[in-house]
């Protein structure tokens, strides 16, 4: 899990440009970053263990000569962080350097052969028999290109590379298989990435790379080509999103710029109202739907299932994408498996749409444009929420419940509910002006160790996302329970050291789950109401509450009532001293299973 970048520029330093861009990618992996250029006298190298403000003030990455280089941050998968594990790698004699992002499956056993061959390993990465084998093929007589190539041919698993090579001063080789690859085509200067965020401020142009394609960028321009070799006529794309979008714009920390970006998340989501319905209108014959995701997209696949038995009868699964293989052989051609997915490259849930596609129809609802998932899924649906850097998902998982909710809504053909999710944005707003609430609640409970968050139907979902905030960002342990299931066990963990976060919109659920509120209250529990305060009960006994407008119904709550529990995890993170963006142990995009 890590991000790329590599640039050949007409006449300009490469270092300085590759350090800025690199920083834009921080959110894809922040152990390790490094910097390669190439010029007529060779290979230069600076990398180091750290974030890359750490590791640039002992180093100065920028300070490296040359027009044509790459770069790299790291989050490990094989090797701890150390300078030694640090991208870019070289060949033996230091004339080849390579950046990767992704798995090499077989790496123990071509290392092997390699040292037994004499060759030197110097890291524990998966990676550095890249440049060994590129160095040995181009001992045999091999352009770099055909070095590259050949390496590629014996290597399993996912990659996006950039190889630099004394040979070829003004030349960059990039391949893909399974791992993102964009290429950005500027005024003269030619760029490789994992994402369009670390390139946006040179270039909107770009092109996405397909598995198995080998890029050459030069001073010359840019050459795609395919597996065997022949020129792949490419279309370029023109990004829609500028640099602002991707900076903090004033904020503390992008999680909260981008909680705050939720309004416009969802207006702009609703766009893909007639997409949605042009693909519902192709699909005849469907008898089952399942949904497959991870972690945010996980729960708000949940949200989907209540919507879609509730309003059309159509029988709805859920199920995680690693635990996807145990329910495959339950798919026929009448059921659609909906992958959901902000980033587009969760290994496990791309494994599992290859295998459902055998079977099914398959449709992606994901953010990133041109992302593995859209790719394979026979359908796609874009969620409108732009990119989204802090590592815990908050405007993407808004976006998910806005395609989720129009797409059950035109199942169902249901108008009344797709006009009324219009009114979501405003209703957005009117939460967030009341922040200050939500920040004195947090300051108060900064300190305990363990947090419930309860709700019924529609709201239990709510419930487990936010527990799932708070154990990210906060590292404090949250339990999301259906309110009516912690009588069943975890009652006996309640005590007035436990906070229990109540979920409650007006509507069908709300005595019950007001029941369940005075269950915890009798034991002790510190209660925090989300919702509707339109009760005697929680007015006089309920010591700390967020009222939201009883205007905001229980179908749509889900779409609202998240956000204070977003925002109470990020001020409870920021009370800590920590830094809500970049959740230990946690990356944005998980491209292992
Ligand atoms: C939590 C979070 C993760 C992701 C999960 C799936 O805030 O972001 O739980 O939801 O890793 O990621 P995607 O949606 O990219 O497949």
């Amino acid at each position: 899990m890590c991000g790329i970048v590599g640039c050949v520029l007409k006449n300009r330093k490469v270092a300085p440009i590759l350090l800025e861009s690199i920083g834009k990618l921080e959110y894809r992996g922040y152990d390790s970053v490094g910097i390669s250029t190439v010029d007529q006298n060779g290979i230069h190298l600076k990398k180091g263990s750290g974030k890359i403000k750490e590791v640039n003030e002992k180093i100065d990455l920028g300070e490296l000569p040359g027009t044509t280089g790459i770069a790299h941050v790291r989050w490990a998968t094989h090797g701890i962080p150390s300078t030694e594990n640090s991208h870019p790698h070289t060949d033996n004699e230091g004339n080849i350097s390579v950046v990767h992002n992704g798995i090499i499956e077989n790496f123990s056993e071509i290392r092997e052969s390699l040292e037994k061959e004499g060759y030197i390993f110097k890291s524990q990465t998966d990676t550095e028999i890249i440049p060994i084998l590129i160095e040995k093929n181009m001992n045999k007589g091999l352009n770099l290109e055909d070095a590259v190539n050949e390496s590629l041919k014996i290597i399993k698993g996912s990659y996006a590379i950039g190889v630099i090579s004394k040979d070829n001063p003004n030349e960059i080789i990039g391949a893909r298989n399974d791992s993102p690859l964009i290429i950005g085509v500027g005024d003269g200067d030619y760029f490789i990435a994992s994402d369009a965020t670390a390139i946006i401020n040179h270039t909107k142009n770009v092109i996405y790379v397909d598995n198995g394609e080998l890029v050459i960028l030069n001073s010359e321009g840019v050459v795609v080509k395919d597996s065997k070799g022949n020129v792949v006529d490419k279309d370029i794309d023109v990004i829609d999103w500028d640099a602002e979008m991707a900076q903090k714009e004033g904020y503390d920390y992008f999680m909260l710029k981008e909680i705050h970006e939720q309004d416009s998340a969802i207006r702009d989501t609703l766009s893909e109202k007639d997409k949605i319905a042009e693909i519902i209108s192709n699909l005849d014959g469907i008898n089952r739907i399942c949904f497959v995701a991870c972690g945010t997209s996980f729960h708000a696949s949940l949200t989907g299932k209540y919507l879609i038995e509730s309003m059309s009868g159509i029988s709805t699964d859920v199920i995680l994408a690693s635990e996807f293989k145990y329910s495959a052989n339950t798919l026929d051609e009448n059921t659609l498996v909906i992958f959901i997915s902000q980033s587009g490259e969760t290994a496990d849930t791309l494994k599992a749409l290859k295998v459902a596609k055998k079977t099914s129809k398959t449709l992606a609802i994901v953010n990133v444009l041109g992302s593995s998932a859209t790719r394979e899924a026979d359908f796609v649906i874009y969620t409108r929420a732009g990119p989204e850097i802090g590592v815990a998902a908050t405007k993407t998982y808004i976006s998910q419940l806005v395609c989720i909710y129009m797409f059950a809504a035109i199942l169902a053909d249901n108008k009344e509910l797709l006009n009324t999710l219009n009114e979501v944005p405003d209703y957005i707003s009117e939460v967030l002006s009341k922040e200050d609430v939500i920040k004195d609640i947090a300051s108060k409970y900064s300190d305990v160790n363990d947090f419930f968050f309860i709700g019924r139907g529609l709201s239990y979902p709510t419930a487990l996302e936010g527990a799932l905030k708070l154990k990210e960002i906060t590292y404090i342990h949250g339990e999301g329970y259906a309110a009516g299931e912690l009588k069943h066990g975890p009652l006996a963990l309640i005590d007035d050291d436990v906070p229990v976060v109540v979920v409650l919109p007006p509507g069908d659920n709300y005595k019950k789950t007001v029941s369940n509120l005075e269950e915890v209250k009798a034991r002790g529990a510190h209660v925090i109401v989300i919702g509707s305060c339109e009760n005697d009960f929680i007015k006089t006994e309920v010591e700390d509450s967020f009222c939201i407008n009883d205007k905001v119904k229980e179908i749509i709550a889900p779409l609202l009532y998240v956000i204070p529990l977003q925002l109470l995890s990020y001020y409870i993170s920021v009370e800590r001293g920590l830094d809500p963006d970049k959740p230990k142990n946690l990356a944005k995009c998980v491209t292992v299973e």
